[in-house]
């Protein structure tokens, strides 16, 4: 059994790209909806709402834990590694190395949450595997809310709006791959396209599923059927699951007490 979590509903990226690969997937899914956004957080608070959060996927006996969240993933990989005697596999190294093997330009820009660009993760891994790769990280602190209360359309001028002015830089750099560094992203991809096309997007809730199947086949293909655990009310996510995932989770979702962990 995987386990799987974020601080909302951005980690459903991954799970929607485990059940594709892996339709029999035995996942235990933890949106952290009632603390949601980490990613404006400071890191001492990040780390200690992410074990928290490791600690009641143990509690759900998983066997191994996929951070589906770029801003703990960035910010407290090895605080969770540290803490845990279960294997964890995060979202930046995976993400950075499918960045590196798209580029054809060597120009890679990075979008994530205000924490995950303070914590210069991606560029430090980049830049590990080749320090020729020009890269340019941006924070995008709106589109989590916006992709929480849905507002994902590039017909929405909200949305439109905030794409430009975030990604307009990357658009003067001449970027030819951009890495959505949060897991919440990928849901605008089409906005995102819309203003940049040509460049590839590189998904990093899909790459870190992709890498999971790939190092824990048994753990993932368990059988188990997906649960959903969430620490703040069931109804709102189940109404919003369905953009990220294409189908519904009605009934399968249970709120929990995260404060007890
Ligand atoms: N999906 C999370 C991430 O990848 C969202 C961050 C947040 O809660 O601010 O960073």
């Amino acid at each position: 059994m995987t386990g799987v979590f974020d601080s909302g509903r951005g980690g459903l990226t991954a799970v929607k790209e485990l059940l594709k690969i892996a339709p029999d997937a035995g996942i235990v899914y933890f949106g952290d909806t009632g603390r949601v956004p980490y990613g404006t957080r400071s890191r001492e608070t990040i780390i200690s709402y992410a074990l928290q959060d490791v600690r009641f996927l143990e509690s759900r006996k998983v066997d191994a834990i996929l951070i589906a969240c770029g801003t703990v993933s960035s910010t407290a990989f090895d605080e969770l590694c540290a803490a845990s005697q279960l294997p964890i596999t995060g979202v930046v190294d995976v993400t950075a190395d499918a960045a590196l093997a798209a580029t054809r330009n060597g120009r890679v820009g990075i979008i994530g949450t205000p924490a995950t660009v303070k914590s210069d993760a991606y560029t430090t891994r980049i830049h590990s595997q080749d320090p020729a790769i020009e890269t340019l990280c941006v924070a995008c602190p709106l589109f989590v809310p916006l992709v929480e209360e849905g507002m994902t359309s590039p017909d929405c001028e909200i949305t439109r709006l905030a794409v430009e002015r975030y990604l307009a830089p990357l658009k003067e750099a001449g970027i030819d791959t951009l890495i959505l560094g949060c897991t919440h992203y990928p849901v605008l991809a089409d906005a995102i396209s819309a203003y940049l096309p040509g460049v590839t997007l590189i998904n990093s809730g899909a790459e870190a599923a992709r890498a999971m199947v790939e190092r824990f086949p048994a753990e993932v293909r368990d059988g188990g059927g997906v649960s959903y655990f969430v620490s703040d009310a069931v109804g709102n996510f189940e109404r919003s699951a369905s953009i990220f995932l294409g189908h519904s989770v009605t009934g399968k979702v249970e709120q929990i007490d995260i404060e007890k962990y």
